[in-house]
């Protein structure tokens, strides 16, 4: 069943193929990055526009590039939330409307299950149960999922997620959006040791997450060294520390929780790499495995879209006719695939 997945929920616009039989056949992504960059932030109303413009001819050239028409799709996937409500309309109506006029299925997607899926995107792909740590810019979440389709809610956020801190952190220090690379790249140049920042919520148990708290630190230590030419690399690695280091404690932690052995690891901060090599060192003191989506598919992107709503597609699931967007989501609502 070949499947278009259509993501539009944020800054991106994602375009994707994916084929039940052969895999993911092509995929295309166009960033807005640059354009919401001089605000410092996503403007929803110029996302919306911007998707409008591009999902026809981004479309037309994945199907080109792939040796495909319109007429070979068996179904369509698009993001339906969580995200901007106007963006997420603009690939759900552009979608909807195409398997209208095609005559095929149409599914609304989870935006968090195509991130949590997009580790089996890969070669040898590991199978459920397994403990997912989502962090994007939106969510800081460990989920178990007991089968594809089935997730169970462990931690979450209280405040700030992942990702956020990471931009929050950036903006406070003038570097630019989005913050998490640019903090990624000034960390390397930062002294190990020369700050400390505390690790939230660790002290506890439970599996819940807190960053402002952190912000806040990070905040206080930047002004107080204002006149410091290395402090910004030296706070930057140690709140990129703190970060890694506290996700490491709590998958650690959930792995035990749910005598899991697998965890993947998904979303926008899955890029970072201090983190994967964290927790890279531990999977391997603690025994589990531990599976990343590609690098070009932890952030936004078609592909995962394509994939998780080919699953559900083939699954015989798909929506009505009607447009339905959902701003806000609970993932564990959503429905198992037979
Ligand atoms: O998953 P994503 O593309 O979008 C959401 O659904 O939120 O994640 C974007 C987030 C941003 O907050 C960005 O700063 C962060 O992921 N991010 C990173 C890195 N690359 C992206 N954070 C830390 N290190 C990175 N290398
Ligand atoms: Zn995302």
């Amino acid at each position: 069943m070949l499947v278009l997945g259509i993501e539009t929920s944020c800054d991106e616009t994602g375009l994707a193929l994916y084929d039940t039989a052969r895999g993911l056949v092509g995929h295309r992504l166009y960033s807005q990055v640059a354009m919401h960059r001089d605000y410092g932030g996503v403007v929803p109303e110029l996302a919306s526009r911007d998707h409008v413009q591009r999902l026809v001819p981004m479309a037309r050239e994945l199907l080109d590039e792939a040796g495909c028409t319109a007429a070979d799709l068996q179904g369509v996937a698009y993001t339906s939330g969580p995200g901007l409500i106007g963006a997420l309309l603009t690939g759900a109506a552009f979608g909807r409307a195409l398997a209208f006029a095609l005559d095929v299925p149409a599914i609304g997607v989870h935006h968090l299950e195509g991130h949590l899926l997009a580790p089996l995107l890969e070669p040898a792909p590991p199978s459920p149960p397994f403990v997912a740590l989502l962090v994007s810019g939106g969510h800081t979440q460990l989920m178990l999922v007991e089968a594809i389709g089935r997730y169970r809610l462990l931690g979450d956020t209280l405040d700030d997620a992942a990702g956020e801190a990471f931009d929050k952190v950036a903006k406070l220090m003038g570097l630019d959006y989005p913050g998490g690379p640019a903090v990624a790249r000034l960390a390397r140049q930062g002294r190990p040791g020369a700050f400390r920042f505390a690790r939230p919520m660790c002290d506890r148990p439970g599996l819940d997450f807190s960053f402002s708290g952190l912000k806040t630190q990070v905040l206080l230590a930047y002004r107080a060294h204002a006149h410091d030419a290395s402090a910004p690399a030296d706070i930057a690695h140690a709140f990129q520390e703190a970060v890694a280091d506290t996700l490491t404690i709590k998958c650690r932690r959930a792995l035990q929780q749910c005598a899991a052995h697998t965890l993947i690891v998904a979303g926008g901060v899955g890029a970072n790499a201090r983190l994967r090599e964290q927790l890279g060192e531990a999977a391997a003191r603690d025994g589990f495995r531990l599976a990343f989506p590609r690098h070009e598919f932890c952030t936004d992107n078609g592909a995962m879209i394509a994939f998780a709503g080919a699953l559900r597609l083939a699954a015989g699931q798909h929506d009505g006719a009607a447009l339905h967007v959902a701003p806000r989501w609970d993932l564990e609502s959503l429905a198992a695939i037979a």
